[in-house]
């Protein structure tokens, strides 16, 4: 088993990686008998995993209640966190109960924010099981919820107990998926780190055939990556954080227009982040060579390079203006200065974003 520790003084916790981790006690060691718990999971997720995971909480003699959630982003939302708490007081669960996010993003995303305000926060652990939620948003402690105006527009930092990453829950996970997560690792390459940019180059093939080996090293990274910019930048204050969120401000636009969960998140940052690379392109920051090589990337790992077809410049701009970076009406983005160097660039000329968005429609 890998094991990486999120270094955050007394909020350190581990990132546990291996297959077949889910039957093991160990794991779930900072549970006690006679513990409460509860799953938070999704009907798709509900069967393949939560009853492997309830037989091995109730072996250690740990108390384990269980909600199961309607599936998709368009479910992220306020009401389906109040499920989560009237749940959770109708079984009188004590400040002293563990949450289980079981699931991808959205289930991470929605247990981490309930559990951040249930009876003023309880512990909670992450067990993502896509390869999104397994290679950025289970780590680090950003909780969210959508608003109709805007994506993750609801939110606090919480951070886990704990992050078990079964390699295993890899094999049930529809292509699309897994794809999407695909465009996170490449975002990591393209932020901070050339020679694995590089490395997911050669070896893109046997990325998407989810080679065992390959796939492993590349989560242990992306977790590596991940974990030391949280120790560096809980918050997001002091401008390491920010530079994961290089292609968001335009991939939100895209996931806020169509309607939650019409392109998966992976999806709509993979044409963001082409749109984020156009925009350096054009302010003479980043060189036409480089926007190619991510652009084949990102083609090659079958993910959108461009908008969607019913969306014009003009429909992004209303949403970027809502972004959270923005401020005082001005452009604030994340750009790529080359590969595996980004900043973070404020008051962008709107019309050379407009001319960026632009070359990026069908
Ligand atoms: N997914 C971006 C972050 O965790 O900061």
């Amino acid at each position: 088993m890998e094991k990486l520790i999120v270094k955050l003084g007394s909020k350190s916790y581990p990132i546990s990686i291996a297959s077949g981790l889910l039957n093991s006690k160990n794991i779930y060691s900072p549970l006690k008998s006679g513990e409460y718990t509860m799953i938070v999971t999704n009907k798709d997720i509900h069967h393949l995993y939560a009853k492997i995971i309830k037989s091995t909480l109730i072996q250690m003699g740990v108390k384990v209640d269980e909600i199961i959630l309607p599936n998709g982003e368009q479910y992220k939302t306020l009401d389906v966190v109040n499920i989560i708490f009237t749940a959770l007081l109708r079984k009188n669960h004590p400040r002293s109960t563990t949450l289980i996010a079981l699931g991808g993003g959205v289930i991470g995303d929605l247990t981490g924010f309930a559990a951040s305000c249930y009876k003023r926060g309880v512990r909670f652990i992450q067990i993502p099981t896509s390869l999104l939620s397994q290679i950025d948003s289970s780590i680090g402690g950003k909780t969210a919820l959508n608003h109709p105006l805007g994506k993750n527009m609801i939110g606090t930092f919480y951070q886990p107990i704990s992050v078990i990453i079964d390699l295993n829950s890899l094999k049930t996970l529809p292509s699309r998926q897994f794809f999407s997560g695909i465009a996170e690792i490449i975002k990591y390459g393209i932020i901070l780190d050339y020679n694995f940019f590089c490395w997911i180059e050669k070896n893109i093939n046997y990325i998407l055939h989810c080679d065992e080996k390959i796939i492993t090293y590349c989560i242990r990274h992306c977790c590596e990556l991940k974990a030391k910019i949280i120790a560096k930048d809980e918050k997001e204050t002091n401008g390491e954080r920010i530079l994961l969120n290089l292609g968001h401000t335009f991939g939100h636009a895209i996931e806020t227009e169509l309607g939650y969960g019409f392109w998966l998140h992976g999806e709509a940052v993979s044409a963001g982040i082409v749109m984020a690379a156009k925009t350096a392109e054009l302010i003479g920051l980043l060189n036409f060579n480089d926007t190619e090589r991510i652009v084949n990337l990102f083609k090659k790992a079958h993910l959108p390079t461009k908008g969607p077809a019913k969306m014009h410049a003009k429909d992004y701009l209303a949403h970027m203006i809502r972004d959270k970076k923005t401020e005082k009406n001005k452009f604030n983005l994340v750009l790529p200065s080359s590969i595996g160097k980004a900043g973070f660039y404020t008051d962008i000329n709107k019309k050379i974003v407009l001319q960026a968005i632009n070359q990026c429609l069908l």
